[in-house]
């Protein structure tokens, strides 16, 4: 979708539909003037109660030649004190959501001017951007049916000069197209988002954006001694490989942060194979992978001032002749020896040496996993929240504020060493798996193991990488989560 932008009165711009946000409590300006050019029209909605500006409700309408604008579409907004970011890219999700219902392709909006001239601009850009997210690249039928949008034109209020609202309105493109990266990503069935896909679309973002790109092959991995990102993926047709970007935004000097994203492209459980059902959804395996590519690619077109390194050990995960068993001992790159009780446990073991790979190479000022680790994550919150553990209250801290602001939030879980008992092996140094009981938490004990004394946050995002129902800023399907929460936290860091 272009965004177009233009200092315009909304009762005066002609357009397919015209987007004004409408509160619970309270009629703007904007609002008492459109229900005038409408005799009244929206006041009455309003006493039948079929419209009463509640959030996440939208009402289109006709105008019948009563405004330039063919259609009004209002979207309810809440509560004038209540308003917030979020709120506001919700209504911008939602109205986008009700056009495509509609068929609108191109619309105006003035959704923005309720709310702060601060950032009520990016919120509507970034809520319908994100809302109008669609996937469909697999679909043969009905080609000449298929409706996209064409164009969003923002009716700029005096304060704002269209050269300042572009720049505003780039930057969230921006940001946008790293979240539909992710998206797309996580959204391509497993038989085209290979291992060799990842490392594809890493070489075209490092081409790109000036990056420096490297993908260690099989070969290279057994010779580094990275043993238990090669167990994970030796059962597999596609050979496993860790995919490594690395952007300078802040000169040589500075110490990098590194993103490590997991990368399993398909995840059967291995030899202690997967029940059949659900099982396609384990083709989302690799989410954590597509965040922190998204996130390079908003991070490098924004040109933040950071160093920042994505590391992706990414693998497919099958049982096979040559499939890693329960029982085997891997020692892993950091040396520490691990039993294998479970081949479904793969996450961390992909993880552990991409983290003690990542130390030790990088000295990192921070590292952050973004990993769909474990189903007990998904079973303790939900949907509604990326499970957070790490052993820096700062950047604990941090990443919270930022989850807090982009409305993609986190919560943290305890890494108290007693969880580590049921990890250890009677065998080698630790095993890979425990018991059920505070799975996210062990699984997290456990690549605490690889991180040493480097600052280091952990993101379980299973419950939320992907989603079984519409929601305003993210359809059914990929979320992208993460890549807005890295961009967040990254546009703040200053070590
Ligand atoms: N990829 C799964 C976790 C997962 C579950 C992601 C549901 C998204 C939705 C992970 O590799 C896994 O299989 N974890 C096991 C760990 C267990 C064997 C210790 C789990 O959660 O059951
Ligand atoms: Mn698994
Ligand atoms: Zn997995």
């Amino acid at each position: 979708m272009n965004i177009n932008l233009l200092s315009a009165n909304p009762l005066k711009h002609p357009a397919p539909a015209l987007v004004i946000g409408c509160f619970e409590d309270h009629r703007d300006e904007l609002f008492v003037a459109c229900d005038a050019a409408l005799d009244g029209c929206l006041g009455r909605l309003a006493t039948d109660r079929e419209f009463s500006g509640k959030a996440d409700s939208c009402r289109l309408i006709h105008t019948l030649g009563k405004l330039p604008a063919e259609r009004l579409l209002l979207v309810g907004l809440g509560k004038k004190d209540e308003l917030n970011e979020e709120r506001l890219r919700q209504a911008a999700g939602n109205a986008v959501q009700a056009l495509r219902s509609a068929r609108v392709a191109s619309f105006a909006t003035a959704l923005h001017l309720a709310g702060a001239r601060e950032s009520a601009l990016e919120a509507v850009c970034e809520g319908t951007l994100l809302g109008s997210y669609h996937f469909d690249q697999y679909k043969t039928k009905d080609r000449d049916e298929r409706f996209s949008f064409e164009r969003m034109t923002l009716l700029l209020p005096k304060g704002i000069t269209v050269k300042e609202g572009r720049a505003r309105a780039d930057r969230t493109m921006a940001l946008c197209q790293g979240v539909s990266l992710a998206r797309d990503l996580v959204s391509h069935p497993g038989n085209v988002a290979t291992t060799g896909y990842l490392a594809e679309t890493a070489r075209e973002l490092a081409a790109r954006h000036a990056l420096v790109c490297r993908v260690m092959e099989m070969d290279e991995l057994k010779q580094l001694g990275m043993n238990a990102l090669v167990a994970v993926g030796k059962g597999s047709a596609e050979p496993p490989r860790l995919i490594v970007l690395e952007y300078k935004g802040a000169g040589d000097k500075e110490r990098p942060v590194v993103l490590i994203g997991k990368g399993i492209t398909f995840d059967s459980g291995g030899i202690s194979i997967k029940p059949g059902a659900g099982m396609e959804e384990m083709k989302t395996d690799m989410s954590g992978g597509a965040a922190v590519l998204g996130a390079m690619e908003v991070a490098a077109a924004l040109k933040l001032p950071v160093n920042l390194v994505v590391i992706i050990p990414t693998a497919e995960n099958m049982p096979d002749g040559m499939a890693y068993k329960p029982g085997d001992v891997i020692t892993s790159l950091s040396g520490q020896t691990i039993e294998i009780t479970n081949t479904d446990a793969e996450g961390r073991l992909v993880l552990c040496d991409a983290l003690h790979y990542a130390q030790t190479t990088y000295k990192p000022t921070a590292m952050i996993d973004l990993a769909t680790l474990t189903g007990a994550c998904v079973v303790a919150l939900g949907h509604e929240a990326s499970g957070l553990m790490g052993n820096n209250p700062r950047l604990i801290d941090r990443l919270k504020r930022a989850g807090e602001r982009c409305g993609e939030r986190v919560w943290e879980l305890p890494l108290w060493d007693a969880y580590g008992e049921v990890m250890k092996s009677d065998i080698a140094d630790l095993k890979n798996a425990g018991s059920r009981d505070g799975g996210s938490i062990t699984a997290g004990w456990f690549l605490k193991q690889f991180v040493g004394k480097t600052h280091w946050a952990h993101l379980d995002i299973a419950g939320t990488a992907w989603g079984d129902k519409n929601r305003p800023c993210s359809p059914k399907g990929a979320t992208g989560v993460g890549v807005r929460l890295l961009i967040e936290f990254l546009g703040a860091y200053r070590t």
